[in-house]
């Protein structure tokens, strides 16, 4: 009996620490991929224009990746950022946009 509801309980934690790692990414990876991708073309002046967390709230961000606005540079970004790192650096925006918590430029 023990036995049983130690595993039942073992069970749901690891079911609950499954399901936060997927909807959830990694904000600090995300940051690290965002400067090191996103950045190439979004910095002040460049052609995709100046893009940061505080572009966009966290509803905005969060519509931005289910539809994705890139026409075919989108295409290019799956060539180097694969589907876990774009969810990092969904974390990330979601987690420092305009009307978030914890806004952030991500000037540096
Ligand atoms: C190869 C260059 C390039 C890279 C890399 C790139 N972008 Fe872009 N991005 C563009 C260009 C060009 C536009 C404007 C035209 C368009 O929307 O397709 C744009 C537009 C955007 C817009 C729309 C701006 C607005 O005000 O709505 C967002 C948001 C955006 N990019 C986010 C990102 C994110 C996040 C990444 C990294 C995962 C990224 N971009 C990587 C070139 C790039």
């Amino acid at each position: 009996m023990r036995g049983k509801t130690w595993t039942a309980t073992f069970i749901a934690i690891a079911a609950f620490t499954a399901a936060v790692a997927l909807a959830g990414g990694s904000e600090t990876k995300g940051k690290f991929f965002f400067k090191k991708n996103c950045k190439t073309c979004h910095t002040k002046g460049a052609k995709g224009g100046e893009v940061t967390p505080l572009t966009k709230t966290q509803e905005q961000w969060q519509r931005y990746f289910k539809t994705g606005t890139h026409n075919k540079e989108t295409e290019k970004l799956s060539t180097f950022l694969t589907p876990e790192q774009m969810t990092d650096v969904q974390t990330f925006l979601v987690n420092h946009a305009a009307d978030s918590p914890q806004p952030e430029t991500c000037g540096g």
